[in-house]
């Protein structure tokens, strides 16, 4: 069975062989899809067993988020609101989530997780990451990754989130447990693993001390690092190679020429920086240097309750210097990059035959009209 899009106006391949520029942009375009693969891209009208006219909307690669802590149960509205009238945000919230989370029965967690993907997937968004990080002991860290790997095979163990308050003040002996039985039961389910480096979180040599575990048992190495102020997460990240490090919020000079000399991705999560009142990173600053840059939404219900790769898009675009064919690029192929796939965040034959239809004529309009759901129809 092959499906061909049809009239496409404007499509994006993200691969410079196939069209113009590096997005590699091919107009009046087709694509065939056969058993989930892209089999050809060529000029509108190629013959397939069925076929989607698009009417000379613009397609591209679904969008791949490369970062989410998507498995959660209740809200934080109240901390939101807060923090609109000024109430800074320091990560603490965690312990909330982490409490209702833990209540909550297998059932409700995998709704709650089926209606943030289908939110997700309305988006664009075709490939996802999903962490642990709210259940900070053993069973609920397992059960979090059990759900979590329901639903995508991204998934991350995050023992290393926060404290859990019955550890306070015993943070070395809390690393100890996520290094031994917390990961011995989280591994099976888990393909990366990750820490928060952070003040009032996790210190570099706690960090340390994840990451290599989490290697030995053969998982990937991600971190989330430089968030909330400067700090040693990115350096940490490209000595121990982690395929990316996220927020990249604060960042030295020293910061960004690691980023530039390491194949680590600097992934950048705007929709963090609006919901937290941080200032946005300078991407600009990042991408000339020759660091490879990603682009997710963090979905979570403190810091970043969006599952909207456009509303990022937009962000990137209008506070972060980046143009909107780097800001497309970082959401879908370099999300790819950050999750070193490359089957996903690109249509070229052999690719994952995933892509997003909009509403509009060009990926011009993500930026252009931010807030507007302009994904018509998702292919996954
Ligand atoms: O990436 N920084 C750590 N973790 C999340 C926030 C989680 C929360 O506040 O619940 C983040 O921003």
């Amino acid at each position: 069975m092959t499906l061909a899009v049809d009239r496409i106006g404007m499509l994006v391949t993200n691969d410079p062989a196939l069209g113009e520029g590096p997005l590699g942009l091919v107009r009046d375009a087709s694509v065939v899809i056969a058993d989930g693969l892209v089999l050809s891209v060529g000029p509108a009208g190629q013959v397939a067993d069925e076929r989607i006219d698009v009417g000379g909307a613009c397609v591209l690669p679904g969008f791949v988020d490369s970062h989410t802590h998507l498995i959660f149960a209740g809200d934080r509205a109240e901390e939101f609101t807060a923090r609109m009238t000024g109430q800074p945000y320091d990560g603490g919230g965690i312990r909330v989530t982490t409490e209702a989370t833990r209540t909550a029965s297998g059932d409700e967690l995998r709704a709650l997780t089926a209606s943030r993907i289908a939110e997700l997937r309305a988006g664009g968004t075709t490939t996802v990451e999903v962490k642990s990080g709210y259940g900070l002991n053993v069973d609920d860290e397992a059960r979090i990754l059990r759900l979590a790997s329901e639903f995508t095979d991204e998934t991350t163990f995050l023992g290393a989130h926060l404290l859990p308050t019955e550890f306070e003040d015993r943070a070395d002996e809390y690393v100890e447990l996520v290094c031994g039985p917390m990961l011995a039961a989280c591994a099976p389910h888990a393909r990366w693993v990750d820490a928060f480096c952070e003040k009032g979180a996790f210190d570099v040599d706690q960090c340390r001390a994840v990451l290599d575990a989490g290697r030995e048992v053969g998982l990937g190495l991600r971190l989330h690092g430089n968030q909330l102020g400067h700090g040693p997460g990115v350096q940490l990240a490209v000595e121990s190679g982690c395929a990316s490090v996220d927020h990249c919020t604060y960042l030295s000079d020293a910061d960004v020429d690691a980023l530039a000399g390491s194949d680590t991705v600097a992934t950048f999560l705007p929709a963090t920086d609006f919901s937290t009142r941080q200032p946005y990173p300078d991407a600009r600053r990042v991408i000339d240097a020759g660091a490879t840059v990603a682009v997710a939404t963090n979905c979570n219900p403190g810091s970043s309750y969006t599952t909207s790769m456009s509303f990022c898009i937009a962000l990137a675009v209008r506070e972060m210097g980046m143009t909107i064919d780097e800001a497309v690029q970082a959401a879908t192929v370099g999300g790819a990059t950050a999750l070193r796939r490359t089957d996903v965040g690109r249509l070229t034959p052999g690719s994952a035959g995933h892509l997003a239809i909009l509403d509009a004529p060009s990926h011009h309009h993500l930026a252009y009209r931010p807030g507007v759901p302009l994904v018509r129809q998702t292919i996954c």
